[in-house]
């Protein structure tokens, strides 16, 4: 496993559409345990794989935070096939650090993808996990959250000062 470069806004291939998997090799093996670690070394909460320059479906997810729980999840083409509700909250990037902002996402997703063994699962995300789900699932359609930001960008230091502030954006 390694550590792979994460782009950053401004890098064209965050716009751009990723491609499904058809069969998992071992070069699809190595990029997602890459992404794990990846992931993982940024403290970040999601990758997709364009993030990491590679225009494949594929995103990692851990949204847990006691490190006892075992809450890492490898999705292979996802799909959101059903929404309820919504959630207001702060939200943030690996591929725009440093920066938050406002996003309302679905308080539920219903999302159909393939794992590992390509095996076709079904999960019910809310939360957190939920909003990490759609903003994963933009990533493959080559949309970052600044998009959908609610009034400004803003800086995560700035927000830090404040100690009123509920919660800083997790990154993803
Ligand atoms: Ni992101």
């Amino acid at each position: 496993m390694a550590v792979r470069n994460i782009r950053e806004i401004g890098d064209e291939i965050l716009l751009k559409k990723a491609k499904e998997v058809t069969k998992i090799n071992e070069r699809t093996e190595e990029l997602i345990d890459d992404m794990i670690e990846t992931m993982y070394e940024a403290n970040g909460v999601g990758l997709a794989a364009p993030q990491v320059g590679v225009l494949k479906r594929i995103v990692v997810i851990d949204t847990s935070t006691d490190e006892e729980e075992d809450g890492l999840l490898v999705l292979i083409n996802p799909v959101i096939t059903d929404t309820e509700g919504e959630q207001r909250g702060s939200e943030g990037c690996l591929s725009v650090p440093g920066k938050t902002g406002i996003v309302t996402r679905p308080e539920k997703v219903t999302v159909k993808f393939f794992d590992r063994d390509m095996n076709e699962q079904t999960l019910e995300a809310e939360g957190l996990l939920a909003r990490a789900v759609c903003h994963e699932c933009d990533h493959l359609e080559g949309k970052l959250y600044v998009e959908l930001v609610e009034g400004e960008l803003m800086d995560v230091n700035s927000l830090k000062k404040d100690e009123d502030e509920e919660e800083n954006g997790e990154e993803a």
